[in-house]
């Protein structure tokens, strides 16, 4: 029988590439620079779940200041962020048992309230937050990826 341990922790910076075994950061390039620089300014927090080899299987961000103002509120309010969890490893809660880690560490961090955007193509991610208590609705939107609904979970 193989035990099956991961953990879960804050990334340091010096290991952004390995991420590039979740997702492709190479053919996102703008992207990746755009993470990688938010990391460094200290406006994004990303938190890996890792096998016990210690590989890269999931991650999950918070943002603290977006640029669209419905997304965050000083001391209040934090974004979620890119939640992907590697193909093979979806279905096996995951994504939850990264959601849940956040909200705990964003409760200690006082915040109260947890925004996210989700577009209305990808149901198994809609039906994920709605599970989790997105319910409340900020926004709808599109951008290049189609249309998109902005979600709000109450943390307390
Ligand atoms: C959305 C995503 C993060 C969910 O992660 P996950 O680890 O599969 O999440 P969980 O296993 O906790 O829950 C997924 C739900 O889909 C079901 N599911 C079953 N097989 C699945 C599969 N192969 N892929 C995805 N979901 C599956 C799960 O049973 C669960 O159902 P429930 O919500 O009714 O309980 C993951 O599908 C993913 O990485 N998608 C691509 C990136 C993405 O879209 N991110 C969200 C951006 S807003």
């Amino acid at each position: 029988m193989t035990k099956n341990t991961y953990s879960i922790s804050e990334m340091d910076i010096k290991d952004f590439e390995k991420c590039q075994n979740i997702w492709d950061l190479k053919n996102n390039s703008a992207t990746a620079q755009k993470f990688y620089n938010q990391i460094k300014e200290g406006n994004r927090k990303t938190f890996i779940y890792k096998n016990s080899n210690g590989e890269f299987i999931a991650e999950i961000s918070l943002v603290f200041k977006d640029p669209a103002p419905q997304f965050t509120i000083k001391g209040k309010r934090v974004y979620l962020s890119h939640l992907i969890v590697k193909p093979e490893y979806r279905g096996k809660g995951i994504g939850t048992l990264l959601c849940d880690y956040i909200f705990d560490y964003c409760k200690k961090l006082n915040y109260s309230e947890i925004s996210l955007a989700v577009l209305l193509s990808n149901y198994n991610a809609m039906r994920l937050y709605h599970r989790l208590g997105f319910t409340r609705l900020l926004c709808v939107g599109e951008d290049e990826d189609g249309k998109y609904i902005g979600l709000l979970k109450k943390l307390n």
